[in-house]
């Protein structure tokens, strides 16, 4: 076999902060994530009236980072990951790092899922995992490249990680994993018996200054 050149790579970004700070920062943003949930009446009655099985705070806070300042630390956390991962992409930033746009709180309760979707008008999306019980999905990917596949053969079973149409992490608690938005992706149904806590996020590229 002659050696095959790599083309349109769609990268994954997985890291996991090791050392007491981060099993702190993991341990404080549990708490937190329960007593946002908690705490948020307004958000508790969209999940009942979308049939959202657990907690979102997508819909109710868009102010986490400043109303909480263990948030606040992870999202400092998160900025030197988003702009690592921006320069292994190889973005031309133009001098305007990657920012933070919105941060939301999901707890997913056994048997919950979030069916296929991407992150519209972000560029990075990640998730942050707090708790990820036994039995709790990862998150399932799927090749961006599936809608063009109409005569390609199937992938084997036991076909390699980068043939695959559809990629599932499974994470530890602690990992922080980002992909560009655009790249689609779900949670399978939980089989855990205890709740599954992540909490998500979106980078933008924030709009050059206007020249005077
Ligand atoms: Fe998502």
């Amino acid at each position: 076999m002659p050696p095959l050149e790599m083309l349109f790579t769609t990268q994954l970004y997985q890291a996991r902060p090791k050392g007491a700070k981060a099993v702190r920062l993991r341990d404080d943003l549990e708490r937190a994530c329960v007593a946002i949930a908690d705490g948020d009446s307004a958000g508790q009655a969209w999940c009942r009236e979308h049939a959202y099985q657990g907690y979102t705070s997508y819909a109710s806070l868009d102010d986490l980072v400043w109303r909480d300042p263990i948030i606040a630390d992870l999202a400092a956390t998160l900025d030197g990951h988003v702009a690592t991962f921006a320069r292994a992409l190889d973005f031309d930033l133009g001098g305007r790092p990657l920012a933070l746009d919105s941060l939301w709180v999901n707890i997913l309760e056994p048997g919950g899922m979030h069916a296929g979707h991407i992150h519209p008008g972000s560029v990075i999306s990640g998730t942050y995992y707090v708790a990820l019980p036994d039995g709790a999905a990862g998150l399932k990917f799927e090749d961006p490249r599936l809608q063009h596949m109409m005569a390609a053969p199937p992938r084997r079973a036991n076909a390699a990680q980068l043939n695959k149409n559809f990629v599932e992490i499974a994470p530890k608690a602690g990992t922080i994993l980002l992909w560009e938005s655009w790249l689609r992706h779900e949670v399978p149904p939980s089989r855990a018996k205890q709740n599954r806590i992540s909490i998500s996020f979106n980078y933008n590229w924030p709009i050059a200054a206007k020249q005077k």
